[in-house]
């Protein structure tokens, strides 16, 4: 919906409404990176980039992040037509229309950022801002250097070779094997498909990193507000 922008700039907490009508006037605001001193404009929160001297500015009430340490066995989806448990399942009390950022799939574990924030989710999951994502995933076997050397360099997935990958050994278990895997791409299961490809399948799979973001303490099934910093760093990532 669309918001009047010194109202919207009031909700940053930049300034009261007479305050924000001053910072558009004197041309300190862009709007998608053009100034506008024009009382009348108007916004769409979450969809629009609204900057104050050059630095991108975010309600501080209405936008929800949330960083989820998702368990297995939860659709990555706001609904589910076969009514499998939802990641929405896990939070509670929180009425803003919220959506996961990106996806983990049903047998994933780990970091799940929700929001309703439409801004900062297309931007996070779009390859051109290439965000890190690290993820544990215990594999059959132990993979040869070669081989781990194939992960890092980049394998044929569907036609297209993957990009770089910092791939390291954490732990050689008695049959398997703890890899640490950092990705920048978010092709759909991809780590899996990676490793399958290279003859050791996934047996278990943890996203323990999404760029700056980390579970901390967060146990499985529990999640916590991101803090203004976070968001703040998150925007700098792509912005
Ligand atoms: N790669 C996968 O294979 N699955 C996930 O859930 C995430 C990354």
């Amino acid at each position: 919906m669309a918001e009047r922008l010194q109202k919207y700039l009031a909700r940053c907490g930049l300034a009261s409404r007479r305050k924000a009508e001053n910072l558009i006037q004197t041309g300190r605001v862009q709007v998608n990176q053009k100034t506008v001193t024009v009382l009348g404009t108007t916004v769409e929160p979450g969809r629009d980039e609204v900057r104050v001297d050059g630095k991108i500015v975010v309600p501080e009430d209405k936008p929800v992040y949330l960083l989820l340490n998702k368990p297995k066995g939860y659709v990555t989806t706001v609904k589910d037509e076969r009514g499998r448990p939802t990641v929405l399942e896990l939070v509670n009390n929180i009425p803003e229309r919220i959506y996961p950022v990106g996806r983990l799939d049903l047998d994933t574990e780990g970091l799940l950022l929700l929001t309703n924030d439409g801004l900062l989710a297309h931007r996070l999951t779009h390859p051109k801002h290439e965000i890190p994502k690290t993820y544990h995933a215990l594999i059959q076997g132990y993979p040869s250097r070669a081989t781990l050397n194939r992960l890092r360099q980049g394998i044929i997935l569907d036609g297209k070779k993957t990009a770089p990958a910092q791939v390291r050994v954490i732990k050689n278990l008695s049959l398997d094997t703890l890899v640490e895997v950092v990705i920048h791409e978010g092709r759909n299961r991809q780590v899996r498909r990676m490793f399958a490809q290279v003859g050791h399948p996934v047996i278990g799979l943890k996203r323990v990193r999404l760029a700056f973001l980390t579970l901390g303490k967060l146990k499985v099934g529990e999640y916590r507000h991101l803090t203004k910093k976070e968001v703040e760093r998150l925007y700098n990532l792509i912005s």
